[in-house]
């Protein structure tokens, strides 16, 4: 700086001071943006920034690290100097938008610890963001509207951090958005329902506080990972879910309040991998339509208050890791049902079912059925949407690939 001339440093200053001032004051500060711009384009080269935009942000991204409480890492320490491609968690590239041009494209901070009291103003004013990525920090406030605006964004991972308020409704404009997780914050409040409309791939909303009936156009989502677990959702799972049958791979309804019985259309869902419903009200007896789970390596359907059979086409479900029943009411079990039990694959724990071992006492399986239980027409609990082979004890297993266990899975 020194050495450059007094100028271009009383100009530069002039830019940094012009920026983010006009954008605090002015809704539609694009213009006097690029006007700006235009006047002090040798400016950033003689800084040493490799390109505008990214003179742009400089300010920006100082004005955050000022805010930032907490760096147990030392983070922030990188984040100095006009080469800003060069800070830890940011990552430089050509914008969709312009080929010459060099900006910050997505942002990483992924374990980093870091603290600040809100990512307003921060954000949602790097226009050129197409990943934010800020698991497990301690990001605190809540997500301004402003993120809207960032027209490449494509991957928006908060989890894992302090955020609270309502659900980041914003996101709801944002066509290019195809990975929204915000699991493990404190958000609270509905989810509005047009979010299964929206074109994301990845929807991870778990541990959180949102409460909601689930909606019926629940089945328009088009993820292939859905994770409700762990918040206040109610009402029955919509049987618009069969529309999900060619995309969801993973669906975790775990931990919840849903209720009524488990509609027959779930049986459509031959993608699916892990369908996890585990500790939610549930009732009824299992559809067979279950038996149609084709892909289903793990089925948790335990602490609810389901009945009635085990269908034995569940337990002949060639992938068939896991199948956790207990606690539940369940009364009777077949052959296929007992050898998954004696291989250790299901677990009917807790239930009603008369001469296996570690049972519910007699009393509590009297006190359950003496309500009167129905679950509308049963001619849909036998409803089989697929062809199944004939059943039998030696039907053959495809066994887990290795490489099974190293896939990307989503964990709770
Ligand atoms: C970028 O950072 C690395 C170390 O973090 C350093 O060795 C290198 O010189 C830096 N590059 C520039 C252009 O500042
Ligand atoms: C594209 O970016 C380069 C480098 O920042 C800049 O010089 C050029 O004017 C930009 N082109 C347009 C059309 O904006
Ligand atoms: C993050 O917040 C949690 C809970 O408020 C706290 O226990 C933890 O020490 C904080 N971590 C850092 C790095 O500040
Ligand atoms: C099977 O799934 C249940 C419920 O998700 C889980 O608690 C249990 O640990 C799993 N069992 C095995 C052997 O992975």
């Amino acid at each position: 700086m020194e050495n450059s001339s007094g100028i271009s440093t009383t100009l530069f200053i002039t830019f940094l001071l012009l920026i983010p001032s006009c954008c605090v004051i002015f809704v539609n500060c694009k213009t006097l943006e690029s006007s700006s711009l235009s006047l002090d384009l040798t400016i950033p080269d003689i800084l040493g920034f490799l390109d505008e935009r990214l003179a742009l942000i400089f300010p920006i991204i100082q004005a955050f690290k000022t805010t930032i409480t907490s760096d147990p890492l030392g983070i922030t320490s990188t984040w100095s100097g006009p080469n800003i491609c060069n800070y830890t968690g940011f990552y430089c590239d050509n914008p969709p938008d312009n080929k010459t041009a060099v900006t910050v494209a997505s942002i990483d901070f992924n374990g980093f610890q870091l603290s600040a009291p809100s990512l307003d103003g921060f954000i949602d004013q790097l226009p050129d963001l197409a990943i934010f990525h800020a698991n497990s920090n301690n990001f605190s406030g809540t997500i301004s509207p402003n993120i809207a605006k960032l027209k490449f964004l494509y991957e928006l991972d908060l989890s894992n951090n302090l955020l609270s308020g309502v659900f980041p409704v914003s996101v709801l404009n944002m066509p290019t958005l195809s990975f929204l997780d915000i699991r493990y914050n404190l958000f609270s409040g509905t989810v509005p329902p047009s979010i299964f409309t929206e074109a994301l791939d990845v929807l991870f909303l778990n541990n959180n506080n949102f409460a909601l009936t689930l909606p019926n156009n629940l089945g328009d989502t088009k993820a292939l990972y859905l994770t409700l677990a762990n918040n206040k959702f109610t009402g029955p799972i919509p049987r618009s879910i069969r529309k999900a049958s060619a995309t969801l791979t993973e669906v975790l309804f775990l931990n919840n309040l849903l209720t009524g019985c488990l509609p027959y259309e779930i049986g459509f869902l031959k993608k699916a991998t892990l369908l996890d419903a585990g500790n939610n009200l549930l009732t009824g007896p299992l559809p067979s339509s279950l038996g149609c789970l084709e892909s289903v390596e793990q089925l948790n359907l335990a602490g609810n208050l389901l009945y009635g059979q085990i269908p034995e086409v569940v337990c002949a479900l060639g992938n068939l890791a896991n199948l956790s029943l207990s606690y539940n009411y369940f009364t009777k079990v077949g052959p296929l049902c007992r050898n998954m039990i004696k291989k250790g694959v299901a677990d009917v724990r807790k239930n009603c079912i008369l001469g296996l071992p570690n049972q519910r006492s007699a009393q509590e399986c009297f006190a359950f059925f003496l309500s009167r239980r129905s679950c509308g027409n049963p001619a849909w609990f036998n409803f089989l949407p697929c062809k199944i082979p004939p059943l039998t004890m030696t039907r053959k297993r495809n066994l887990l690939s290795y490489s099974a266990p190293s896939r990307n899975r989503v964990l709770l």
